[in-house]
C-alpha cells in the first residue's frame, strides 16, 4: 500500500514555472494545453505540496470570487518555503478570509477610491518629471529601473504611507527578500522581523505625533470609531501596502517599457491612449507570474472536477489572461481589443487589488512622460542579454539599460 502512495506521488508533474525560449514576456507553454485538456491539472508546487493549477479565465475567477476559498496562503505559499500551518498574522489582508479581511479592507478602502487616487496624479507627475530631468541631465546610458521605475513607486507609497524614503534601503532589501522565491523560511522570518520593527518604532511616533498619511488617518479613525487596530494589525498592514505598493508597479513599468520598444510603434500606441495601452500591457504582462493560492475550505466544484476540502488551488493568472476563449489572438499585445479592461492582473473578488488605481495611474504617467520626453528611447544592450526575474513573485527585467540621442 505505501509503494503504491509513493509510485502515485512522484507522478504528479511539477507546476510549469519556466517561460518558453522565444517569447520573454509569454507565461509557460504548457499552459495553452492545459487549458485546452486539463483546465484543472494536479501539479507539484516548489513550495512542497500539490495544488489543482486552474488555467482557464472563468474557473480562476470562479474560484476568486468563492467564498469557499480560503485565502490564508496567499503569500505565494506554493512557491515559497512558507509553513503552511502558521497561524495568518494579524493585519494580514491578503490573507484574511471572511469578516476578519472585511473589517480590514473596509478601513483601509477609503484611501484607494479613484478619486482619492486622481488626487494623487499631480505629485506623481511631479515626481516622473523630476526623475525624467534627473536622467536628461545625464548623458546615458542609465538603468531604468534604477533611475526611474523603482524610486517612482517607492516615493508614492512612502508619502501615502507617510515612511520617509531615506530609509528606502532598508525597507527595499528587506522587499526583496520577502518576494524572492529562492528564499529560505529563516531568510524570510528574518526580513518580516526587520522590517516589522522598523514600522513598528516608526507607527508608534504617528501615534503620538499624527501626521497627514494613511496610517495616521487609520489611528485617527480607529479611535474615533471604537474600532482601533492594534500595532501588530497595523504594522503587517503597512507592510503590505509597502511591500504590494512597489514591487509589483515598479516592476509593471519597467518590462511595459521593454515591451512598448519591442512593439512597432509602441511609443505612438502609449502617447495616443495611455489607458488603454496601460490595460492591455497589464493583461499581457500579468507580472503576478505564479498565480495566486487559494485552499477550499469546503467540498465545492471548479469547471467540471470536484475539489474537496483541504486541497490547494493555485489560480493561474497569467493563464487566464491569455485563455483564447475570451481574448482573440490572445497571445498577441494587441492595443486595439474591444474591452481591454477585462483581463484580471489585478486578481478577482474579495481581495482583489486594492491598489490597482494608483498602480494605473502610476503606469499611465510613467510611461506617457517617459516617452514623450524621450522619444528616441532604445536599449542601450543587445536585446538578448536583457535578464528576467523568473525567481521572484513579480516578474519583471533585473536591469534595463537605455540611452537616447
Ligand atoms: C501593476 C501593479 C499591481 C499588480 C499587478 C497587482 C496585483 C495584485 C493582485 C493579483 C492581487 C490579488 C491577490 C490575491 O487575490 O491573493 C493584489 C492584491 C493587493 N494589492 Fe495589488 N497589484 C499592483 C499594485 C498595487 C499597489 C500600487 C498597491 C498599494 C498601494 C497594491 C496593494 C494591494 C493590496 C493591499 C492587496 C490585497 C487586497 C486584499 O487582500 O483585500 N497593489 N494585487
Amino acid at each position: 500500500m505505501a509503494a503504491e502512495t509513493e509510485v502515485a506521488e512522484t507522478e504528479v508533474p511539477e507546476l510549469p514555472v519556466a517561460r518558453p525560449d522565444g517569447c520573454p514576456f509569454d507565461p509557460p507553454a504548457a499552459y495553452t494545453a492545459l487549458r485546452a485538456d486539463e483546465p484543472l491539472a494536479r501539479v507539484r508546487c516548489p513550495g512542497g505540496m500539490d495544488a489543482w493549477l486552474v488555467t482557464r479565465f472563468g474557473d480562476v475567477r470562479a474560484v476568486l470570487a468563492d467564498r469557499a476559498m480560503s485565502s490564508r496562503g496567499a503569500n505565494s505559499a506554493h512557491v515559497n518555503q512558507s509553513d503552511l500551518d502558521a497561524p495568518v498574522p494579524p493585519g494580514s489582508i491578503i490573507q484574511l478570509d471572511g469578516d476578519d479581511h472585511a473589517r480590514l479592507r473596509r478601513m483601509v478602502v477609503a484611501e484607494f477610491t479613484v478619486r482619492r487616487v486622481e488626487a494623487m496624479r499631480g505629485y506623481v507627475q511631479r515626481l516622473v518629471e523630476e526623475h525624467l530631468d534627473a536622467l536628461l541631465a545625464t548623458p546615458g546610458p542609465v538603468d531604468l529601473v534604477e533611475g526611474f521605475a523603482l524610486p517612482i513607486p517607492s516615493l508614492v507609497i512612502c508619502e501615502l504611507l507617510g515612511v520617509p524614503y531615506a530609509d528606502r534601503e532598508r525597507f527595499q532589501r528587506q522587499s526583496t527578500v520577502l518576494v524572492s522565491t529562492d528564499t529560505t523560511a529563516e531568510q524570510g522570518q528574518a526580513a518580516f522581523g526587520e522590517l516589522s520593527g522598523y514600522l513598528a518604532a516608526l507607527f508608534a511616533g504617528k501615534r503620538e505625533h499624527p501626521q497627514d498619511d494613511l496610517i495616521s488617518r487609520l489611528i485617527a479613525r480607529g479611535a474615533a470609531t471604537g474600532d482601533e487596530l492594534t500595532m501588530p494589525e497595523l504594522v503587517m498592514l503597512g507592510l503590505s501596502l509597502l511591500v504590494a505598493g512597489h514591487e509589483t508597479t515598479a516592476n509593471m513599468i519597467a518590462l511595459s517599457t521593454l515591451a512598448l520598444l519591442d512593439h512597432p510603434g509602441g511609443r505612438e500606441v502609449v502617447l495616443a491612449d495611455a489607458e488603454r495601452a496601460v490595460e492591455e500591457l497589464l493583461r499581457y504582462l500579468s507580472v503576478v507570474q505564479f498565480g495566486v493560492l487559494r485552499h477550499a475550505t469546503e467540498d465545492t466544484r471548479v469547471g467540471d472536477r470536484e475539489v474537496k476540502a483541504g486541497e490547494w488551488l493555485v489560480a493561474a493568472l497569467s493563464s487566464a489572461n491569455r485563455d483564447e476563449q475570451v481574448f482573440a489572438a490572445a497571445d498577441a499585445l494587441d492595443f486595439d481589443r474591444e474591452t481591454p479592461r477585462r483581463h484580471i492582473a489585478f486578481g478577482f473578488g474579495a481581495h482583489q487589488c486594492l491598489g490597482q488605481q494608483l498602480a494605473r495611474v502610476e503606469l499611465q504617467e510613467s510611461l506617457t512622460r517617459l516617452f514623450r520626453r524621450i522619444p528616441d528611447l532604445r536599449l542601450a544592450v543587445p536585446r538578448e542579454s536583457v535578464r528576467y526575474k523568473d525567481n521572484t513573485l513579480v516578474y519583471g527585467v533585473r536591469e534595463l539599460p537605455v540611452t537616447w540621442g
